[in-house]
């Protein structure tokens, strides 16, 4: 990995794997690719490259992955899952039109392609706890749809036509940096926020409803590690349960008050997040990512939970 394009490089994820692939890859073009009405701003505008490459356009991402000799994408563009819901075309378009575009580039050009998939990919007729490697999935969301179509997509080109496609299915990602926009998830962000401003969070998941999260510089390592992963020891490819810790919006909140006791949370249940979230898995199985990547997660609720409050503290101090 020395050259670079990251399609969706303003986003959630990509605003800080950017950032952190410009620290770690300084010898080669880390590229933000972008989409003109979210344009990098700040220190990714500043640090590095930047092009405009819309996923739906195939000749764009060509254009950039000849200009910059890119070997290795990103594929981050993405509608969140509630959103999916609310615009399923467009979620098609982006999550498979698009990774068609992405592969035949890659195909063609010889890079290798990360396309993070979700706990979102599998459905209710998974097993719900220790949910594992290998298991029936068939969501009932589009995001879902997309994300285990783009699975199955990816390692079709890996076996039909050699192209290096890697995968790992995300948990809910909480960071202080960039916000989500319209995920399940979401509300593990959100309670940060109001916490640290002194707010009443209004929790849209009901108690009781637990998912996979993640701190953010796990996951970044995690989307690393597993393009610089030995080949030879992979068994799996698209895409790998990965997991750190699971939770209900009770033990968010029962954490963060250890360390502001004022807070305080109210449900209001959103019907279209609550379905989603009760389709999808408590808790996954990440065993085969541990053996085949040595895949192992730093953060804990604990350790994540001080590392917020004190990043968000002083970001709203500025
Ligand atoms: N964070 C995503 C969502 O909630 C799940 O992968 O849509």
């Amino acid at each position: 990995m020395k050259n670079v394009l990251i399609i969706g490089s303003t986003g959630q994820i990509g605003s800080e794997l950017t950032m952190k692939l410009r620290a770690e890859y300084a010898n080669g073009n880390i590229v933000a690719g972008y989409i003109p009405s979210a344009p990098p701003t700040g220190a990714l505008a500043e640090s590095g490259p930047s092009e405009v490459v819309d996923i739906t356009n195939a000749q764009q991402i060509a254009d950039v992955v000849e200009k910059y000799n890119i070997d290795t994408i990103y594929n981050l563009a993405a509608l969140l899952s509630a959103v999916a819901e609310n615009k399923p075309q467009l979620a098609w378009h982006i999550g498979i039109d698009g990774l068609m575009n992405v592969l035949e580039v890659a195909r063609e050009k010889k890079c290798a392609v990360f396309t993070p998939s979700s706990i979102g990919s599998f459905g209710p007729n998974a097993p719900k706890d220790g949910t594992p490697q290998d298991t029936i999935q068939q969501p009932r969301t589009m995001y879902g749809v997309t994300k285990v179509s783009g699975e199955l997509l990816s390692n079709y080109y890996a076996l039909k036509f050699g192209v290096d496609t890697r995968s790992v299915r995300f948990p809910g990602l909480i960071s202080y940096v960039t916000p989500p926009g319209g995920g399940t998830t979401d509300y593990a962000v959100d309670i940060y926020y109001s916490a640290v401003k002194g707010e009443k969070f209004i929790c849209p998941i009901a108690p009781g409803t637990y998912m996979d999260m993640m701190y953010m510089p796990d996951a970044l390592r995690a989307a690393i590690e597993i393009m610089e992963a030995d080949p030879a020891r992979l068994r799996h490819r698209n895409s790998f349960n990965i997991a750190s810790m699971s939770f209900d919006p009770e033990i968010i909140s029962a954490k963060i008050k250890e360390y502001i006791p004022g807070f305080e949370m109210e449900y209001q249940v959103d019907p279209l997040r609550q379905a989603i979230a009760d389709s999808w898995p408590n808790k996954l199985d990440d065993t085969c990512a541990r053996v085949e990547w040595d895949w192992k997660p730093e953060y804990d609720l604990d350790a994540m939970t001080r590392d917020m409050i004190e990043k968000l503290t002083a970001k709203f101090k500025k």
